[in-house]
């Protein structure tokens, strides 16, 4: 007697021409991966100087290297001696704090500056410097590099958002028809890309406004990709390896 859950639809008992085709975007998609994880590496990979991804490359990446501009890592070597320490930290929080023309008043730089500067970095003092008399001598060196712009994370959030849920899309659907996968786990394997994903382009802009984020961004890719695996291989598995006949007696007890 031949049970009505046998004739479900399952991954193994697919056609050829359906397993060819399934087969053939799996295959596709996970080299596109490979190539998204390759291209990471040269975007964000190298931000810190050094190969290989970190947190460090997303903080730089996302929220930039505040602490990297010419008068921060003047002030810390070869200008140190220029000023007692409390003026040195009042110039550099200033950087921090984004470097304004009002608050370079305010805050009091333009006397430290008038004080212990200017006798050097002035024309009159005939030394090939910078003037700092004038502002926007200053302003260039105080330059940072505040990461990824707000338009630039808005077109890559929104094109990772359309194309990355097509990809899961069909990965998804394929893997629904999976016979050895208890449902609960299947439906949450199928839906945690997702979250993720939200998580991920969350994080991107999360981890502009604050560093502590970038690790947000590693757990969401990393989560992303896994399910990715967990899908690829169990689909791949059960078209290609799995025996028919254990396919379809795990598909009829499952479904009870
Ligand atoms: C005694 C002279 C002297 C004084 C005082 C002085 N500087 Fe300089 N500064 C130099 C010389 C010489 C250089 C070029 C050599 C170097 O970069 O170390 C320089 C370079 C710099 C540069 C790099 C400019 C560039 O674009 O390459 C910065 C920034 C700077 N100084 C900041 C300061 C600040 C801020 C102060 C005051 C707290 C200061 N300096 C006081 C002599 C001086």
């Amino acid at each position: 007697m031949i049970s009505q859950a046998t004739h479900k639809i399952n991954l193994c008992n697919q056609g050829l021409a359906l397993k060819a085709l399934f087969t053939g975007y799996l295959v596709v998609v996970a080299i596109g991966y490979a190539m998204a994880l390759v291209q990471i590496q040269f975007t964000h990979g190298l931000a810190d100087g050094e190969l290989g991804l970190s947190v460090d490359d997303i903080v730089y990446s996302y929220y930039g290297k505040r602490s990297g501009s010419v008068i921060e890592a003047k002030l810390n070597g070869s200008m140190q001696v220029m000023a007692p320490d409390a003026d040195r930290l009042k110039i550099i929080n200033w950087v921090h704090k984004g470097a304004e023309e009002q608050a370079f008043h305010d805050m009091g730089i333009r006397k430290i500056m008038d004080t212990n500067c200017i006798m050097c970095h002035s024309p009159d003092s005939g030394m090939p410097v910078p003037d700092f008399t004038k502002f926007e001598n200053v302003a260039k060196r105080a330059e940072t590099d505040t990461g990824a712009s707000f338009s630039s994370l808005a077109r890559v959030s929104h094109i990772h958002l359309f194309g990355i849920s097509f990809i899961f899309m069909f990965v998804g659907l394929i893997f629904s028809l999976a016979a050895g996968v208890p449902k609960y786990l299947k439906a949450g394997v199928i839906v945690m890309p997702y979250v993720f994903l939200i998580i991920d382009i969350s994080s991107w802009w999360l981890t502009k406004l604050n560093p502590i984020f970038a690790w947000l961004v590693i757990i969401g890719g990393g989560a992303m990709a896994l399910s990715f695996a967990f899908m690829w291989i169990v689909s791949m598995y059960e078209m290609w390896i799995m025996p028919r006949k254990v396919c379809d007696t795990r598909a009829a007890l499952l479904d009870e």
